[in-house]
């Protein structure tokens, strides 16, 4: 049965945190089955994985950001595993030599933890000191629903989008491979694309996590860089030259001569990553194969699965949501 959406919730409605005030706040906000099978609920406009709400509140009431922090925000499909790789690499090149780098042993999501999947995954309040400055983090939040000390404070935020088409695909074999909802047969892809174009799938509706992100870079650009996958699949050298200068970590003429620039895009390359031992097996949070994260990293792949009409249907709606924003996906 469908709920109806409590519009404004702010943190501290989980307050003293019992886990039947947090069951009550989950029965007054409107739910959807995604096509998976897994249970979404919509949260200040925002589709979430129910299985993230609770760390997703706890995020938000405890978490206390600090200016050396850098987030690594993404909507799910979009380069996360890619980002992690390389602001890793860039932030801890003076600690490890590339041939030492803890990704040749640790997947990307081992190495940089997660708000909601690592830190506050069933744990109200945990000691994020554990984790050494500067520390990088990842989420998937939108920004509206960050934590109030990382919109706050001076810490950067990351953000890369990705052709919402290749992230419905991506999203699509990467729910399909590993199978949250167990006992649930998944909805056809049409279905699927369906729900997609009305904002109803993790972290949906797309558009708005993309413009939430895009305005802040507007705003602050400082401290908010935005990146696409698309860009970084075309020009690397670049765009990693250009988040080590983002954190404050600029390559010195000296790095740039020895050639770090290439050496840190080639650990962090698709074929670099997803060859070595430790993504082929293994898996993360025992919910998701290492080897789900490596899929095709290309650009484009969704003209393999979807229409022309599909196709067109997504330009139409981020013609109609993006109008005015400067932000612009050529698709
Ligand atoms: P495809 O499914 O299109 O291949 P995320 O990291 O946000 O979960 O996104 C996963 C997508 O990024 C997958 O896309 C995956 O193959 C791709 N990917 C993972 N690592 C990459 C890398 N180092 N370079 C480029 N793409 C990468």
């Amino acid at each position: 049965m469908e709920k109806k959406e409590n519009p404004k919730c702010p943190s501290s409605e989980v307050d003293n945190n019992p886990e039947d005030e947090f069951q009550a706040l989950l029965q007054t906000l409107e739910q959807q089955t995604n096509w998976d099978g897994q249970r979404l609920v919509k949260y200040n406009g925002f589709w979430l994985l129910e299985l993230l709400f609770r760390p997703i509140l706890s995020a938000r009431k405890y978490f206390k950001a600090k200016a050396t922090d850098v987030i690594l925000s993404t909507m799910p499909k979009s380069g996360t595993t890619w980002l992690k790789a390389l602001t890793f690499s860039i932030a801890n090149r003076s600690v490890f030599p590339i041939d030492q780098s803890p990704l040749l042993t640790s997947n990307p999501h081992k190495v940089v933890p997660a708000l909601e999947f690592n830190l506050y995954w069933g744990k109200e309040n945990p000691d994020p000191e554990l984790i050494p400055d500067p520390r990088i983090l990842s989420t998937h939040i939108p920004f509206e629903m960050l934590p109030d000390s990382i919109r706050e404070s001076d810490c950067r935020i990351i953000y890369v989008s990705r052709n919402p088409l290749d992230v419905f695909i991506s999203h699509r074999h990467f729910l399909l491979e590993n199978k949250f909802a167990k006992d649930a047969v998944p909805l056809a892809l049409d279905e699927a694309f369906d729900m997609f174009c009305q904002g109803i799938h993790p972290f949906g509706p797309f558009w708005d996590h993309m413009l939430g992100y895009w305005n802040a870079h507007l705003k602050n650009p400082e401290r908010v860089l935005f990146l696409k996958y698309e860009d970084l699949k075309e020009d690397i050298l670049s765009n990693v030259k250009k988040i080590a200068e983002f954190i404050g970590s600029p390559f010195s003429p000296e790095e740039e001569k020895q050639g770090v620039v290439e050496q840190i895009s080639r650990l962090c390359s698709f074929e670099n990553l997803k060859n070595l031992e430790v993504n082929k097996s293994g898996n993360v949070l025992g919910l998701m194969k290492n080897s789900s994260f490596f899929r095709k990293g290309e650009v484009g792949d969704c003209v393999n699965f979807l229409t022309p009409e599909m196709a067109e249907r997504i330009k139409n709606l981020m013609e109609r949501e993006f109008q005015g924003s400067g932000l612009i996906y050529n698709i």
